[in-house]
């Protein structure tokens, strides 16, 4: 095939990007991370502790007003001993009055191989009681800058009797190849 044409016709499937001095040179990629994220309230290191609750509806089913910090590990595999590749650094709140509802605002702060230095950004709802939660990818740094994409959470594990989680993570992250 000529390779004029050739190069036309794919030319779609790269989004450019404007660059800061107006060039047009960037390209996207989509990757796939996946990894588990792990909410400890028990024990004598949680990874998750409330830091805020709503005097007039603390005792409400949804526990709205409820806030939490979070430094959870996130590990390749299931098992809190398998390999750790970051931490999932933020806050989350309980914002609906209806369902266990929550809005998420956390970092995956990435700690091994490849992205290790490199952030993502994560921003959205979380009806933690759906068997899959989609929430949006707002950015994130170093490798990341730029990108977008959404993740999806579905829960591994739960132990409701001491609150600990277990939740996978799969990311679809737009990526741009210059960094
Ligand atoms: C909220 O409820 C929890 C658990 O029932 C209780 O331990 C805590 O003292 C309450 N906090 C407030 C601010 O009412
Ligand atoms: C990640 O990067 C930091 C800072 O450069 C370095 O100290 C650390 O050893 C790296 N971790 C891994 C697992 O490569």
């Amino acid at each position: 095939m000529d390779r004029l044409l050739l190069l036309l016709l794919l030319l779609p499937l790269v989004t450019p990007l404007l660059t800061a001095d107006g060039g047009v040179n960037a390209k996207e990629k989509l990757i796939h991370l996946r990894f588990y994220w792990h909410g400890i309230l028990s024990g004598p290191n949680p990874t998750a502790e409330t830091i805020a609750r709503s005097p007039v509806t603390n005792a409400s089913a949804t526990l709205f007003g409820l806030m939490n910090v979070i430094d959870d590990p996130l590990t390749l595999g299931p098992d809190l001993s398998s390999r750790q590749i970051g931490r999932s650094q933020g806050i989350y709140v309980s914002v609906d009055q209806n369902v266990v509802g929550l809005l998420m605002v956390m970092n995956f702060v990435f700690m091994d191989g490849k992205y290790n230095g490199s952030t993502l950004a994560v921003m959205g709802h979380n009806q933690v009681f759906s068997s899959v939660r989609e929430m949006p990818i707002v950015g994130g740094t170093m490798l990341f800058r730029l990108a977008r994409g959404y993740v999806q959470a579905r829960t591994y594990s739960f132990r409701p009797e001491i609150g600990d989680v277990v939740v996978e993570y799969n990311c679809y992250v737009l990526r741009c190849s210059d960094y």
